[in-house]
């Protein structure tokens, strides 16, 4: 939900703001903004629109001298996506300016007071308000910026990550994080201000990840100070060693981040579960588990709370839980969960999944679960995100960054995470016999190459697209195991496509979705030999016989469903439980060329944003 990029230092500041701003705009692109002060000027543009909008404009509106600025891409909140409403915000005397990723909830009241005080705005953002009550409180009172900025933001209810800067004192940035993330680069007498590392990894190594409740005076040639917002304590600055590079971030040849994503699957697997699974000596190793055993061996329950494509790979883990270590899962969307006073008991153990570990709703819902005692474990991507930092212990899913907006090998890495955790514990609960560990272990250390053999059904699936792009309602079925993978499909072809699908568990398809199919309605349905195959079977004869077109994802070989399907994609076998981390391989390659055809973006989907981090 935004990106905001700043930097300060010796260099010239617009191309690293600009390709800060490229790298971030998988967070917002309704509209960008950047702005330089070249030693004299303070000078600003912005538009809606993407990034390459913004260069286009601003490398005619505005030079690109000097050695300090900042910059930001849009996922609007308040005020729709046009050039007033983006960022930089001025502040009334065009000293202050202001890039801001987050909600002020109380904006509202504080633009009443001071609209009384005799300021004007030229927006309807939130943004505009706070920059304007800190210029009130620097100037009312005569303070520094930085002591303005922490009083104002003390007034301010909500949500931010902000960076402001004060032509009046061109040698520093302040920045402060609340609930979004904010991390600063530290180079050799320059800094570097992103809501991710990504911005400034080809510079430094070396970044401070602010925590929440935290504010830092960055000046030009000086040490960071770091205090806190609400009470004024100096905290010292923790400097981590970043372990991405620059080719993660990068398309590397593929024309888009989520196919580049997609074919990453088996190595990003690999990754997974490198150095926690052992299958020789039959050992699954993960430190925040080991450390946490008897929690997890007493859980009375698992409490998975996620969003999105994380819940669905929370619904797959519930089968695999429940399946393989007896232990009772229930899966919550995490916006539901924070707000509907759910009964927690101390002996639950909450798994939050996230990818980004950013998600508000995922968020609260944790804090929600720590307040009533339960133990709560993240499983995320990004490495020092909020949420990996706010669970009690946790798992990285070490899948690299994923930038493609849709997820794609987050979902597969999360599933294998959560795979290796229920084995452990199934191991050490009794609950799985010996040779079915070792046969579990054994399988999941062949998916990666069966992930490699799914994709090479790429062309087929090409054609699969082409016949079926038109549709306007596709629905997708699966069972069992596979019918989260029936959500996720649904859900990739809806973001990427504008397509409208809807997911279903087979059964329930008599139960009110058959009136929707006849000769003009594609229906993907899971088909695999595993796993209530008959059945579906009986379901795909349903379809057919009301002139559905039939698209099965079955195991390579099949022969029932090839004779009733219109197409069919082949997956190669495995056991039961792992069968999603193949059948949504073709789900996502299926979604990704339909959406290219119809000339949609791709990576950057309308109204979407890659990290939530606004309920
Ligand atoms: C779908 C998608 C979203 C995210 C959701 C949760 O492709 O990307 O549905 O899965 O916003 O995000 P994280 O996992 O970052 O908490």
């Amino acid at each position: 939900m935004c990106g905001i990029v700043g930097y300060i230092g010796h260099r010239k500041a617009y191309p690293i703001v600009l390709k800060g701003l490229q790298r971030l705009e998988y967070r917002g692109y309704d509209s960008a903004g950047i702005a330089l002060y070249d030693g004299e000027q303070l000078k600003l543009s912005k538009t809606k629109g993407k990034v390459a909008d913004l260069q286009e404009k601003l490398e005619n509106e505005i030079s690109t001298d000097g050695t300090v600025g900042i910059g930001h891409t849009r996922w609007a909140t308040h005020g729709v996506p046009n050039d007033e409403n983006s960022h930089p915000h001025y502040s009334n005397s065009g000293d202050l300016v202001i890039i801001h990723n987050g909600i002020i909830e109380n904006y509202d009241t504080i633009k009443k007071e001071l609209i009384k005080r005799g300021y004007e705005f030229h927006s309807d953002t939130d943004t505009e308000v706070l920059v304007n009550l800190i210029e009130d409180v620097q100037v009312k009172e005569g303070l520094k910026l930085g002591k303005a900025v922490q009083i104002a933001l003390n007034q301010a209810v909500g949500a931010y990550a902000i960076a402001v800067f004060d032509k009046k004192k061109p040698d520093e940035i302040v920045v402060a994080r609340l609930g979004s993330p904010l991390a600063i680069g530290v180079g050799d007498n320059e800094f570097f201000i992103a809501s991710d590392a990504s911005p400034f990894i080809e510079y430094t190594s070396s970044a401070i990840y602010l925590e929440d409740g935290e504010m830092a005076v960055i000046r030009r040639g000086k040490e960071i100070k770091i205090r806190k917002i609400n009470n004024d304590s100096l905290v010292d600055p923790y400097i981590q060693k970043l372990k991405i590079n620059l080719e993660q971030i990068e398309k590397n040849g593929y024309d888009h981040f989520m196919l580049k994503e997609i074919y990453e699957q088996p190595d990003a697997i690999t990754d997974t579960y490198r150095g926690r699974m052992l299958v020789d000596q039959g050992i699954v190793r993960m430190a925040g588990v080991d450390d946490n055993i008897s929690k997890f061996l007493n859980a009375r329950r698992i409490l998975i709370v996620a969003c999105g494509t994380s819940w669905h790979a929370g619904l797959v883990a519930e089968y695999i839980f429940e399946d393989f270590a007896r232990i009772p899962v229930e899966v919550e969307y995490a916006s539901e969960f924070r707000y509907r006073n759910p009964v927690i008991y101390r002996d639950d153990v909450v798994i939050a999944i996230s990818q980004s570990g950013e998600t508000a709703d995922t968020m609260a819902a944790i804090k929600l679960a720590k307040e009533k005692g339960a133990f709560v474990f993240g499983v995320c991507n990004v490495v020092g995100s909020s949420i990996s930092r706010e669970t009690h212990a946790g798992a990285y899913t070490h899948a690299g960054p994923e930038i493609g907006v849709a997820s794609t090998k987050a979902f597969t890495t999360q599933i294998t995470v959560l795979s290796l955790i229920a084995l452990k514990l199934a191991k050490e609960k009794g609950t799985i016999s010996n040779s079915d560990f070792h046969l579990y272990l054994r399988e999941l250390e062949l998916i990666p190459n069966k992930i490699k053999e799914a994709l090479q059904s790429n062309e087929h699936i090409t054609d699969v697209a082409r016949k079926y792009k038109d549709a306007s309602n596709f629905l997708y079925l699966g069972r069992g195991f596979n019918f989260p993978v029936a959500l996720e499909g649904a859900l990739k072809l809806k973001e990427i496509s504008y397509i409208h699908a809807e997911g279903y568990p087979a059964a329930e398809m008599k139960h009110g979705p058959i009136a929707l199919i006849d000769e003009m309605m594609p229906v993907v349905v899971i088909a695999t030999r595993k796993g209530h195959y008959e059945k579906v079977i009986s379901n795909i004869q349903e379809i057919k016989s009301r002139k559905g077109k039939i698209i099965g994802i079955v195991t390579k070989g099949d022969k029932e469903v090839r004779e009733l399907a219109d197409y069919v994609i082949e997956v190669p076998e495995t056991v039961e439980a792992f069968t999603p981390l193949l059948t949504t391989i073709p789900l996502q390659l299926l979604s990704y060329h339909i959406a290219l055809m119809l000339d949609k973006n791709v990576d950057q989907p309308r109204n979407l944003a890659k990290s939530v981090t606004v309920e």
